[in-house]
């Protein structure tokens, strides 16, 4: 599944991660700067936060309860922000792209 993650001063990282990974734990395999991910995928520091490309919003959905109130952690909360450790890859998501905030937690 090909995702590409936009760094905040819009450097691209284009990567096939496998399905079943979540979007958090390709980027820290392929050491996408970024993406701190310091509870390693708990959903419990919103260090892995992420902007989904609106055109992906629908597919990636909408954060559980958990997650919502994680992300309110997370340094400039937008509408369509999720931690990227509870978005998990199948071919549905082929082409997803993120963009990364400017500081994490
Ligand atoms: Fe900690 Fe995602 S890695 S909330």
């Amino acid at each position: 599944v090909k995702v590409t993650y936009i760094e905040h001063d819009g450097k691209e990282h284009e990567i096939d991660g496998d399905d079943g990974l979540t979007v958090m734990e390709v980027a820290v395999k392929n050491s996408v700067p970024g993406i701190d991910a310091d509870c390693g995928g708990a959903c419990a520091c919103a260090t892995c936060h992420v902007y989904v490309d609106p055109s992906f919003s629908e597919k990636v959905g909408a954060p559980n309860d958990m997650e919502d109130s994680m992300l309110d952690f997370a340094s400039d909360r937008r509408e369509n922000s999720r931690l990227s450790c509870q978005i998990k890859l199948d071919a549905e998501l082929e082409g997803l792209v993120v963009r990364l905030p400017k500081f994490q937690g």
